[in-house]
């Protein structure tokens, strides 16, 4: 299905169709389209040892990633030949992968390496079996999948991007994770995980909606520059220590923060305050329900000894004030993307106004309408 109403010549203006963000149809070629590209699920520092393993689910679909004794990470589906059993829970070390329900064993490269026999039954000949491998990749020391075996690599998929990382976050390699739940922050939001990325590409509404960040920031003098599969935002507070957001120390935090999106739907960067990064993959739960999972690194050893504190404050700040504010405009778009009065809206976009500009979020739509009439 190609929309003509978004094609060259009403670009300029016409949004994303409404029954884009709101129907089973759609999602089910969505799920299809995001399970062809390249999806974030960890980073590398969570499998540092051989033998380390991360789950994750994408779509109702189960993967894990596990660090061989040659210190390749693999991935593979998450299922056991057998009878189709789950092989591993969350995260941990195994020597070898034993499955819960008739103890079939594999290797870390996926290669049926025991099974229990019986006296009266033929077992299948273990060479003809193991398990389904996906493409793993890395980007600034974050892990991906994608299980579509002729995905180019990431580097071809986004050039450029892996140098800017470096250019920009050059510390990135030395941060450590950052405490918190094993397999990343969840954040849920009543909203089609296109609203959210929207809401993640322009700052139009910053002025309106975010107090607090908009005192923080100097929103006037961000800028996007586009690519074909990414876009990356350069956003610069207004250097001001005392905002109303939280305490920024001038001498050692960020103070120019640097966003990527990745296409279809991982977000990273450098926020302003405490020396970190963060990427995030968002997950269609339901048409009308995202989970956006996070995970964040921090400076180690810390900047300063204040440092701890003001990434206290920033989290909070960030988890209680602009989430929240971020959520109810989600919420609340989304509802509208069910009136019958609302069927399409409009893009404001000003090439000389880059930080308050919607143009990211239209090349997002554009990238979107592409890969799903490619899926
Ligand atoms: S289902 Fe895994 S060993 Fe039977
Ligand atoms: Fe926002």
């Amino acid at each position: 299905m190609t929309d003509q109403s978004i094609g060259p010549a009403a670009a300029a203006q016409r949004a994303l169709p409404a029954r884009y963000y709101a129907d089973d149809d759609v999602l089910t070629r969505e799920r299809a389209m995001l399970m062809d590209h390249w999806q974030l699920v960890g980073h590398r520092k969570q499998l540092a040892e051989r033998g380390a393993f991360l789950t994750v689910t994408l779509n109702d679909q189960d993967f894990f990633l596990i660090r061989g004794q040659d210190d390749v990470v693999r991935g593979f589906a998450n299922v056991c030949p057998h009878r189709g059993h789950r092989l591993v829970e969350g995260q941990g070390v195994k020597a070898r992968i034993t499955c819960p329900y008739h103890a079939w064993t594999f290797t870390h490269t996926g290669a049926l390496m025991g099974m229990q026999r019986t006296r009266t039954t033929e077992a299948p000949n273990r060479a003809e079996i193991g398990l389904t491998e996906v493409n793993v990749d890395t980007l600034g020391g974050f892990l991906f999948i994608n299980p579509n075996c002729n995905a180019p690599a990431l580097d071809d998929y986004a050039p450029g991007l892996a140098a800017q990382l470096e250019q920009h976050c050059p510390d990135l390699p030395q941060y450590a994770i950052e405490d918190g739940p094993a397999l990343g922050h969840s954040y849920t939001c009543d909203a089609n995980w296109k609203v959210l990325i929207d809401n993640y590409l322009e700052c139009h509404h910053c002025g309106v909606a975010h107090d607090t960040f908009n005192d923080m920031m100097d929103i006037a003098a961000s800028s996007f520059e586009l690519f074909d599969t990414y876009t990356f935002q350069t956003a610069p507070t207004a250097g001001r220590a005392d905002n109303r957001a939280f305490p920024l120390d001038l001498d050692h935090d960020v103070t120019v923060g640097h966003f990527w999106f990745l296409f279809p739907n991982t977000v990273f960067g450098q926020f302003p305050g405490a020396q970190g990064f963060y990427a995030s993959r968002f997950d269609a739960v339901s048409p009308h329900r995202t989970e956006r999972r996070t995970f964040s690194l921090i400076a180690d050893p810390p900047t300063d000894p204040g440092m701890a504190e003001r990434n206290r404050l920033r989290g909070i700040w960030s988890s209680e004030v602009v989430s929240q504010e971020d959520r109810r405009l989600c919420e609340n778009v989304q509802r509208g993307m069910r009136q019958h009065a609302f069927t399409q809206g409009w893009y404001v976009t000003d090439p000389d106004a880059h930080g308050i500009s919607e143009h990211a979020m239209r090349h997002f739509h554009q990238m979107y309408l592409e890969a799903l009439e490619s899926t």
